[in-house]
């Protein structure tokens, strides 16, 4: 991907997030709607993967058809909200493997806390795709992509749901390489560091914990 943000207006998706970010909206719509959200971003995150022809055999005749180079996609979820993504993606690729970042962000400084990580071991020979539905600060998305390139990956692509301008000026300074593809390029922040307009606690909403 050559643009450092991609913003995906089509239709549904916009549709759809519309009504996650009504408050009113249910638990149960919440989580189906940002599973369904999550494969319309994966089909744009994933259109310049690498592409090779083998051999195939139809009823017809044989012919040299299109299939995915390499090896399959790594998804890593940032916890925990990244979960709410990862379930729809893997429906989709469901030969990816899977690694899990725990960060949570301290209320007070707003910085992250790592309290859990583990990743597939082959992260150099795959694309590494970090999903979290929310780019706030931008401070636990950049810390998740400094581990995973520590962890050797080096072709990274990063999925959420909103971002907030200042989390996309973040991630640009830390990581110029690693594009993001978004529904939505909201406003700002606000003091407490959620995302306005946004929809709130994108946890709490998936889960139903507040
Ligand atoms: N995380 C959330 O869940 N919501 C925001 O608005 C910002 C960070």
């Amino acid at each position: 991907m050559t643009n450092h943000l991609t913003v995906v207006k089509h239709p549904l998706i916009q549709h759809k997030l519309t009504i996650m970010r009504e408050k009113e909206t249910s638990t149960n719509s919440f989580r189906r709607l940002l599973r369904e959200i999550s494969q319309l971003l994966a089909y744009e995150i994933t259109r310049e993967m690498e592409m090779t022809t083998k051999r195939i055999e139809t009823p017809l005749c044989e012919m040299d058809a299109p299939t995915i180079d390499g090896k399959k996609l790594a998804l890593i979820s940032i916890l925990r909200a990244g979960n709410g993504l990862l379930d729809g993606v893997l429906e989709l690729i469901p030969a990816a493997r899977v690694g899990f970042v725990g960060l949570y962000r301290d209320p007070e400084t707003l910085q992250p806390v790592q309290y859990y990580y583990k990743v597939p071991q082959d992260l150099g020979s795959r694309l590494t795709i970090a999903l979290d539905p929310m780019l706030a600060t931008g401070n636990s998305s950049a810390a998740a992509v400094d581990l995973l390139k520590k962890s050797g990956a080096t072709n990274i692509r990063f999925m959420c749901l909103l971002a907030a301008p200042e989390g996309v000026a973040r991630m640009k300074e830390a990581h110029p390489d690693v594009p993001i593809v978004t529904a939505a390029l909201d406003s700002h922040l606000n003091d407490h560091g959620y995302i306005v307009p946004g929809l709130g606690d994108a946890g709490d909403r998936m889960f139903g914990t507040k």
